[in-house]
């Protein structure tokens, strides 16, 4: 992978408001964005969420920023890089907020039963080759219960009543970002560590789960991940499914 500083040493472009800091930086990849820089918005009028979801994103509260990267991983990869970018983000919160967060497959990141987190990676495929990946994060740091979106969601703040402040967020998890793709670029075995690390995380591994596709749902065991980083689920009939990135999410019943 091109190594691309994206810690505290990378620039940082600040807004006020954007629509979407991930829109942002696909307008302007190859508009002279250059990799690694990170756009940071204090709020978002449009922040979106993987498929169809919004991200609600009032000011000031949370953190919400996106930077792209080139990296040189296959496609094939992508999943589990952004299970790698779960881990990374769930770590540098834990240490942090001196909290345990889990995670829910595929990028959402949890505090005590519910979502304070997600990773939305977009990439740009030519040729068979990953030549942009976006990556953005939004989490939901000191909003208060009225400024969530709905029950399920959670803030740091609303959870222990403790206030984080975001620079120094930003900043954790930037240097966390920039391990994790010094690793990926430099250990062949990135992926067994990845999987791994990600089940240690993992809020709902051995449970029961329900999948979501555009068509068709059923339920079942989630009991690890494939290779490149599916949900593997144990069904009723005891085959065990692979479930692909992208068009399927899990809910735990
Ligand atoms: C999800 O949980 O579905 C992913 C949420 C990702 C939200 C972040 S906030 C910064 C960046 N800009 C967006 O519009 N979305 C991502």
């Amino acid at each position: 992978m091109a190594i691309t500083r994206i810690d505290k040493e990378s620039a940082v472009l600040r807004f006020k408001s954007l629509p979407s800091t991930n829109d942002y930086v696909r307008h302007h990849i190859g508009r002279g964005l250059e990799p690694g820089t990170v756009v940071v918005a204090e709020q978002q009028t449009s922040g979106r969420g993987r498929g169809t979801n919004k991200w609600t994103s009032p000011p000031g509260v949370g953190l919400y920023f996106s930077f792209y990267i080139t990296p040189e991983i296959q496609p094939h990869h992508l999943g589990l890089f952004s299970l790698a970018v779960s881990v990374a983000v769930a770590n540098a919160i834990s240490t942090l907020a001196g909290v345990k967060v889990s995670l829910k497959w595929p990028n959402d990141i949890f505090f005590r039963d519910r979502k304070i987190g997600g990773i939305l990676l977009e990439s740009v495929i030519n040729s068979g080759k990953v030549e942009h990946l976006i990556v953005g994060i939004g989490l939901n740091l000191n909003n208060r219960p009225d400024q969530l979106p709905c029950e399920n969601a959670g803030s740091i703040f609303s959870i222990t009543g403790l206030r984080l402040n975001k620079n120094i967020v930003l900043s954790r998890l930037l240097v966390s970002l920039n391990n994790l793709f010094h690793i990926v670029s430099r250990q062949k075995n990135w992926t067994t560590t990845t999987r791994n690390n990600w089940l240690e995380l993992c809020h709902h591994n051995m449970k029961k789960v329900r999948i979501f596709g555009d068509d068709f749902e059923f339920e079942g065991r989630f009991v690890g991940l494939s290779d490149i980083g599916e949900a593997l689920v144990l069904r009723e009939d005891e085959q065990i499914q692979a479930v692909a990135f992208g068009r399927f999410s899990l809910r735990e019943v």
